[in-house]
């Protein structure tokens, strides 16, 4: 069993847990949930062990052991297979101590020890599951979207997004009896989504995950940790649960405020009109005192709602841009490898293109070319004049300088905007607008680096819109949002006059602010006439037919991954 008891947790002024009590039973599967930065990731570095409690207990199962994924980008040339391999942690030091004991016994072979060493070791090697460790591995690999020809290649030859699959198959691989999952479903498109609900649920041990996804949370949990006001409250249901019951308590809350305070007002009068006569001052005081008693309801706090809006555009030049016989891809060692061909569009003001296909087709490639971090490969993409290009990029949080604020960054980009533009960039201006997107006096001074996801995402997103963009290009910009910033950018996004290309696995997302589709898929692009039902029809197809492609195909085939 874990429990917390009157726990208190700070990070440097921020106070995130107050003297607060739960308990987690083994086997439950537990989701954690909140606002961005209230302190679901700090939570989990309690429950690792990497922090520590400032008061109030805490306790954790001795010989319980914890799987994780880990945070940072593995760089290795190790083949992916071995990759995941290595994360069950109690077969690699087993194959360790094989080598050691077989080293020692090649050194002198009388030496008995080393020889029933080697014996125990390799019976514990087979209760370890060391004989079908690569099939096991492989499994997770190819569930998460990986290739048949891919199970080999090195870890180092894969992008960001593909690399991360690969931490979170290392941590499925370590057996475990406590599973910490911190946002997993991130990288994931749906069929590797999908195929993550599946394997948790058969999940044998104790999970907590972190996620903002309502479907997967309702899909792989039956209770819910909901950080809020500094306190944990457990919810005994999935996530949808929790909101009923949640918005219920609040509404009774909210009744027995209005009740109390009623209450209040009527002893107030009293006190008001008595207190001043002699012959009453006696019962006035006791009613002050009845007041002072009270066990004060709280109000419903009205939760700290949030919106933006991107400005007008100063012009809308049309066509923004003009598309003709492009092609989409990269240079590898010289030579160029071309994903989508043959192009000829055009994007007009005011049009709102969601663009779909498939894990790998090339959408971010397409995305990048466009905003000049790639070049085309063939043809041309003719920008028209004025086009100022607002780019959310997957790896984006990637340039924030984590030595930095917030406030310095956006001083950064005034100063690099030069007279370019003419949004206020006096420092006091450059700290309204922080404000206006919830970076308060403490946070603008805060180091990036030390910020919560959501909230380095909402940073992107502020300097974004203060460029004053007429073409939007984003790619998957909701990642780490909590559900009441992607209703924000939803809602600003709406409002937004440019133009609009949207990348993204966020299908309430796509619906509210998309007109029209592309589709990238088998080296083309071509408008989507379907809707967003058909479309996840498709991909659960494209998804079948690529692996059956996969597994008959010559090993050379090209890797295409995108992310
Ligand atoms: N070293 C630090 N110094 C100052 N503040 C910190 C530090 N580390 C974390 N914080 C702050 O503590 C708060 C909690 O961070 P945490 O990463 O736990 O949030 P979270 O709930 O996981 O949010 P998200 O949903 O955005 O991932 C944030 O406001 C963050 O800025
Ligand atoms: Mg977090």
């Amino acid at each position: 069993m874990i429990s917390l008891r009157n726990l208190v947790l700070r990070r440097s002024a921020k106070v995130l847990l107050d003297r607060t009590s739960v308990t987690i039973t083994p086997g439950e599967k537990v989701g954690l949930v909140g606002r961005n930065g209230v302190g679901k990731s700090t939570l989990f570095g309690l429950l690792n062990g990497s922090l520590h409690e400032d008061a109030g207990d805490f306790s954790f199962p001795r010989q319980w052991r914890l799987a994780q994924v880990a945070q940072d980008m593995p760089e290795t040339e190790d083949g992916a297979t071995a990759f995941v391999i290595g994360g069950d942690t109690r077969l690699t030091e087993l194959r360790a101590a094989l080598e050691a004991a077989e080293t020692r016994f090649a050194a002198d072979p009388n030496d008995e020890e080393a020889g029933m060493a080697i014996a125990h070791v390799y019976s514990d090697l087979a209760d370890a599951g060391e004989h079908d460790a690569s099939a096991r591995a492989q499994a997770l690999i190819l569930g998460l979207g990986f290739g048949v020809h891919e199970l080999e290649q090195p870890v180092n030859s894969f992008s960001g997004g593909w690399r991360m699959r690969l931490q979170l198959a290392r941590a499925l691989m370590c057996p475990s009896d406590l599973l910490l999952l911190d946002e997993p479903t991130n990288h994931l498109d749906l069929d590797a989504l999908v195929w993550l609900e599946a394997w948790l649920k058969s999940y044998a041990g104790t999970m907590i995950v972190i996620s903002h996804d309502r479907e997967f949370l309702d899909a792989v949990t039956s209770v819910t940790l909901h950080i809020d006001n500094a306190q944990l409250v457990r919810y005994g249901g999935n996530y949808s649960k929790f909101e009923e019951m949640r918005s219920e308590q609040l509404l009774l809350q909210q009744a027995a405020f209005a009740k109390q305070q009623d209450k209040i007002a009527h002893l107030q009068k009293f006190i008001d009109r008595f207190k001043a006569k002699a012959s009453k001052a006696k019962q006035a005081q006791s009613r002050v005192k009845a007041i002072e008693r009270m066990e004060k309801v709280a109000p419903m706090l009205a939760t700290a709602d949030f919106e933006f809006a991107f400005k007008e555009p100063e012009r809308l030049p049309n066509p923004m841009l003009s598309i003709t016989g492009a092609d989409f891809g990269y240079v590898v060692e010289g030579a160029p490898r071309v994903i989508v061909r043959k192009v000829s569009r055009s994007v007009l003001a005011g049009q709102r293109i969601g663009i779909l296909g498939a894990n790998g087709q090339g959408k971010s490639t397409v995305v990048k070319t466009i905003a000049r971090d790639l070049n085309a490969l063939g043809g041309t993409i003719t920008e028209g004049k004025g086009l100022t290009i607002g780019y959310f990029a997957q790896q984006e949080l990637d340039v924030l300088r984590p030595q930095d604020t917030p406030l310095e960054h956006m001083v950064r980009l005034a100063r690099e905007a030069g007279g370019a533009s003419r949004e206020p960039s006096g420092e006091q201006a450059l700290r309204g607008f922080l404000g206006s997107f919830n970076f308060g006096t403490d946070m603008i001074r805060q180091a990036v680096g030390t910020m919560s996801g959501g909230e380095k995402a909402r940073l992107v997103l502020a300097m974004m819109v203060w460029q004053r963009p007429n073409l939007l290009l984003l790619d998957e910009p909701t990642n780490h949002l909590d559900l009441v910033t992607r209703e924000a950018l939803a809602m600003a996004l709406n409002q937004f006059e440019g133009t609009l290309m949207l990348v993204s696995h966020d299908r309430a997302l796509l619906r509210s602010v998309c007109d029209e589709f592309w589709l990238i898929g088998r080296g083309t692009l071509a408008p989507f006439e379907g809707d967003l039902d058909d479309y996840q029809t498709y991909l659960l197809e494209e998804s079948k037919r690529l692996r059956d492609e996969a597994r008959s195909s010559e090993p050379t085939r090209a890797k295409v991954a995108v992310h």
